[in-house]
């Protein structure tokens, strides 16, 4: 089969390989994958800007698509039931953050970057039936850290102020339409114009450009500050969060795009009784709280564009420019 792997001798170091369809084992399904989703974590891996990076491996962490064999001790009621994914592995018993041997799929594991992966049976959900197969690899990943960092970090419910940062990000899109789903007033930051503009389209209350220098005061003005504070970008905006969070109010961070900050406003940070949380990804059960939420609200994930899975190579040179509006899906 064709699977697009991390490879070290190319300067690309990304290529297509032809490599043998997993033999099935005892507890696992093989997918016939129907279309695949990037992530920020594929293109840093393709930096060597991920941890644990190994070579000759698959990428991926998204994927939907129909059980195409399973083990021996696996129902066989799974076979050619239209399926999503759940890229967490070895998240561990404590709900509140993940064991020492948590990875995710597609590194250092095979991912979906290929005709077919291989998964434990408990990774399974059924697809969402409001969701083509496109729209729902794009689920995944982002629903998840979007969900947890939301509803478990943020306590975001109806009613609350939230600031979604960096709006053209995958996660921020499904953060974005997740809280509106919850009834929260959703504002957002983009460095582009266009994305603003299409973000208000689609509800959010207001827009700001995170490269102009005066967007906190706008914002403040308009909001009167907010609840929560969703971020991926970190760097020095961290500061100019703790200008319009709300007393009490809470900064999630799960990415830092732009690095850390080179200070920290403590001041402002205590004085306004206000929180810094870290969060990644989410555990097993906020995994099928998501799908609960997702199926019961009819979210659809915001897909930026879809292409054939031969065309991925451009889909990760789009990424890496932060040019896309939500997911770049690859389709088999
Ligand atoms: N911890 C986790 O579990 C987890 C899970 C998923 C992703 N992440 C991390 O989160 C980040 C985004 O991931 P993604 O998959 O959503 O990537 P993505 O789709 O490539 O999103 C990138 C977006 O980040 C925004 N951005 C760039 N610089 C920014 C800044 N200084 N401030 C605010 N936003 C900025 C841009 O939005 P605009 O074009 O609108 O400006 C860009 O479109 C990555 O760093 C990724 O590694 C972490």
């Amino acid at each position: 089969m064709k699977a697009l792997q991390l490879v070290d001798e190319e300067s690309d170091k990304i290529a297509f390989r032809e490599i043998d369809i997993p033999k099935t084992e005892r507890t696992k399904v093989l997918i016939k994958l129907k279309a695949a989703a990037l992530n920020h974590r594929d293109q840093w891996c393709r930096q060597g800007m991920y941890p644990g990076l190994k070579y000759e491996v698959t990428l991926g962490s998204d994927g939907a698509g129909v059980v195409e064999k399973v083990g021996d001790d696996v129902n066989q009621s799974w076979i050619g039931k239209e399926v999503i994914l759940n890229p967490n592995i070895d998240w561990g018993s404590n709900p509140v953050a993940q064991s020492n041997s948590y990875h995710i799929l597609g590194m250092p594991t095979n991912g979906t970057f290929a005709e077919y992966v291989m998964v434990d049976v408990d990774r399974l959900a059924a697809k969402p039936e409001h969701l083509s197969f496109s729209e729902a690899a794009a689920l995944p990943l982002a629903g998840l850290t979007a969900y947890r960092a939301l509803f478990t970090k943020g306590l975001v419910k109806d009613g609350s102020n939230v600031l979604v940062t960096g709006i053209g990000g995958g996660v921020a899109q499904m953060a974005f339409f997740l809280a509106k789903a919850a009834g929260a007033n959703v504002y957002i930051t983009s460095g582009n114009q266009d994305k603003i503009d299409l973000a208000v389209k689609n509800g959010a209350q207001a827009g700001y450009n995170y490269k102009d220098e005066n967007w906190t005061k706008t914002a403040k003005a308009d909001s009167k500050g907010f609840d929560a504070i969703i971020d991926s970008g970190g760097g020095d905006l961290i500061n100019q969060y703790l200008k319009v969070i709300n007393p009490g109010g809470r900064i999630v961070c799960y990415g830092s795009t732009s690095g850390t900050p080179k200070n920290l406003d403590v001041f402002r940070l205590f004085w306004s009784q206000a929180s810094i949380h870290g969060s990644t990804m989410g555990n097993d059960q906020e995994f099928v709280d998501m799908i609960g939420f997702v199926n019961e609200h009819k979210v659809i994930p915001a897909v930026d564009s879809v292409r054939p899975f031969d065309q991925a190579v451009s889909a990760f040179d789009e990424m890496k420019a932060g040019s896309q509006n939500g997911k770049l899906v690859l389709e088999f």
